[in-house]
C-alpha cells in the first residue's frame, strides 16, 4: 500500500473508501431490506404466506433482534483487535450475514428464522464495527479529509438503507407481475438480500486486495496463548452459566420466547452499565478522561431513548403503516414495507443542510445541546403520530402523511444524535478504552431496542394514542432536562467539543 494520505482516487478520499463504502452499503441494503419485511413475515398468516406468529411476539422479536445485532459488536470488536485483524473479521462477517439471509429465502419456517438471526447477529457483529473502524485507519491523525470521509461513510449506509426498502418488498410481492398470485413470497425478498450481500462482499474481496493496507491483516493489539486459554476458559462458563439457566427456565415451565426476551433486554441493560463502572474504577483513566467519561453516561442515556424511538420505526410505525395508513396517493399504490426508505432519504436529504448550518453558524449549541434538541424532536415525532387518532378515532386509515411527517421529524433529531454522537464518543474515550467507548455508541442503540422489545407489546390501535403521548412525552421531558444539565456536562467534557 502506497502512502496512506496521498490518495485522493474516490472523490478526494483514498480509494479504500470507495471499498468500505460499498461494502458498507450492500450490507445495509441486506439488513434493512430484510428488517422491512420480516415483520409482515412473522405475523401473517401462513395461508399469506407468513409464519403466522402473533403480532405482539412479532413486534417484540423485531426490537430484541435489533438489540442484538448491535450487542454483538463487543464480540467483533474484540475478535478484530486481539485475533484476526479487521480484514478478516469484516469478511468472515460478510459470509454470515449471507447465509442468514440464504436461510431465510428458503421455506423452512420458524427453525430457518432463528437460525438466520443467529448467523446476522454474529455476522453485523464481526463486520459492522471493523468497517467503520478501517474508515478511520484510512487517514493518519492529521489529515483533513477525516471528517469528510466519515461523512460519506455515513451517506453510504442511508443509500443501501434507503434502496432496499423499495426493491425488497417489490420482490416479495411478485416483482410487480403477480408472479406468486396474489399471495407474498417473502422468500424472494430474502434472496434478494442475500444477493445484495453477496455483490458486497465479492467487491469487498477484490477491492481491499488492491486498497486496503496490509496492517488491517493484522490484530492491533495481537492476544497471547496463556490470556487466550484464560479467555476460552471464561468463555465456556459463560456457555454453561446460560445453558444451565435455560435448563431451569424449562423445568419450571418458563423457557419461552417472552423470557428469553426479558433475558436479553437485562444482559442490554447491564452490559453498559457494567463497562462504564470499569471504565470510571480503572487506574488506566486519568482524572480528566475520568471526568469526560462521567459526561459521557447523560450523553448515553439521551442516545439509547433516542434510538428507542428512531428504530421503533421498523416496528410501531410499521404497524400503522400496515393497519392504519391509505396505502396510495391517487393512483400510486405502496406497500407498508416501503415507508422504511423515508428515514434513510430523509437523512441524505438533510444532511447537506446540517453541513452548512454547523459551518455557518458560530454560536453553535454544544453536543448536549444538541442532544437535547434530538430528544425533543423524537418526542414530536411520536406526538404528531397520536394526532390523527385523536381527530378521526382508531378506526378507519388515515393519509400516509402523518408518517411522512412523524419521519422527517425525527430525522431531524438523527441529525442532531447520530453524527454529533459518533464524534463525540472518540474525541471522549479513554486513552486505555478507544475500542470499548466505540462499543458503547452501539450499545446505545441496542439498549434503546431492548427497551423496545418490552414496551412495543403494548401497541395496537386500541392504545395507539396513549402510546405514541406517553413515549412522546417521555423523550420531549427528558430533552427539557437535559437543557438544565448542558453547563455541568459541557464543564465534565473538560475543553472536548
Ligand atoms: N441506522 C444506523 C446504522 O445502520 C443505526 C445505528 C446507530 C447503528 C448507531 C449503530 C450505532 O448505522
Ligand atoms: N437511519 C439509519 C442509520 O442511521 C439508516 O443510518
Amino acid at each position: 500500500m502506497k502512502e496512506k494520505n496521498n490518495d485522493t482516487a474516490f472523490f478526494g478520499q483514498p480509494k479504500g473508501l470507495s471499498t468500505l463504502f460499498f461494502t458498507e452499503m450492500w450490507e445495509r441494503f441486506s439488513y434493512y431490506g430484510m428488517r422491512a419485511i420480516l415483520l409482515f413475515y412473522m405475523y401473517y398468516a401462513v395461508s399469506k404466506g407468513g409464519l403466522g406468529m402473533n403480532q405482539t411476539t412479532a413486534a417484540s422479536v423485531m426490537s430484541i433482534y435489533g438489540s442484538l445485532v448491535y450487542l454483538s459488536n463487543i464480540v467483533g470488536g474484540w475478535l478484530s483487535d486481539r485475533v484476526w485483524g479487521p480484514r478478516k473479521t469484516v469478511f468472515i462477517g460478510g459470509v454470515l450475514i449471507m447465509f442468514g439471509h440464504i436461510v431465510l429465502s428458503l421455506p423452512m419456517g420458524l427453525i430457518a428464522l432463528y437460525a438466520s438471526i443467529a448467523l446476522i447477529v454474529a455476522g453485523t457483529g464481526l463486520l459492522k464495527p471493523n468497517v467503520s473502524d478501517m474508515v478511520g485507519g484510512l487517514y493518519s491523525e492529521n489529515d483533513r479529509r477525516r471528517d469528510a470521509g466519515f461523512s460519506m461513510f455515513v451517506f453510504g449506509i442511508n443509500l443501501g438503507s434507503a434502496i432496499s426498502p423499495i426493491l425488497v418488498p417489490w420482490a416479495a410481492n411478485g416483482f410487480g407481475i403477480h408472479m406468486f398470485g396474489n399471495e407474498m413470497n417473502f422468500h424472494a425478498g430474502f434472496s434478494l438480500a442475500a444477493i445484495g450481500m453477496f455483490f458486497g462482499l465479492m467487491q469487498y474481496y477484490f477491492g481491499g486486495k488492491k486498497y486496503l493496507s496490509n496492517d488491517s491483516l493484522l490484530p492491533t493489539d495481537p492476544i497471547d496463548h496463556d490470556s487466550l486459554i484464560k479467555i476460552l476458559k471464561k468463555s465456556a462458563v459463560a456457555v454453561i452459566a446460560v445453558i444451565v439457566l435455560l435448563v431451569i427456565m424449562a423445568a419450571c415451565g418458563q423457557l419461552n420466547i417472552a423470557n428469553v426476551i426479558l433475558l436479553i433486554t437485562i444482559v442490554a441493560i447491564l452490559l453498559p452499565i457494567y463497562l462504564f463502572v470499569v471504565m470510571l474504577r480503572s487506574k488506566k483513566v486519568t482524572k480528566i478522561e475520568h471526568s469526560r467519561v462521567l459526561a459521557y453516561i447523560p450523553l448515553f442515556i439521551a442516545a439509547a431513548v433516542f434510538w428507542g424511538i428512531e428504530e421503533s420505526g421498523s416496528v410501531v410505525l410499521a404497524l400503522f403503516a400496515q393497519e392504519r395508513t391509505v396505502l396510495h396517493i391517487g393512483s400510486w399504490h405502496f406497500a407498508a414495507a416501503n415507508f422504511q426508505t423515508l428515514n434513510p432519504l430523509f437523512i441524505m436529504i438533510l444532511t447537506p443542510f446540517f453541513v452548512w448550518l454547523w459551518s455557518k453558524w458560530k454560536k453553535q449549541p454544544s453536543a448536549a445541546g444538541k442532544f437535547s434538541w434530538g430528544l425533543i424532536f423524537a418526542g414530536l415525532s411520536y406526538v404528531v403520530m397520536a394526532v390523527p387518532g385523536l381527530l378521526y378515532g382508531t378506526a378507519g386509515r388515515v393519509s400516509p402523511f402523518w408518517l411522512v411527517g412523524s419521519w422527517f421529524i425525527v430525522e431531524i433529531g438523527e441529525m442532531l444524535i447520530s453524527p454529533i454522537g459518533l464524534s463525540v464518543t472518540t474525541k471522549l474515550a479513554p486513552a486505555a478504552y478507544s475500542s470499548q467507548m466505540m462499543s458503547m455508541w452501539f450499545l446505545a442503540d441496542a439498549a434503546g431496542q431492548a427497551i423496545n422489545s418490552q414496551i412495543v407489546k403494548y401497541f395496537s390501535t386500541g392504545t395507539e394514542i396513549q402510546y405514541f403521548l406517553i413515549i412522546g412525552g417521555v423523550s420531549i421531558l427528558l430533552g427539557l432536562l437535559m437543557f438544565f444539565l448542558v453547563k455541568k456536562i459541557d464543564g465534565l467534557m473538560a475543553g472536548v467539543h
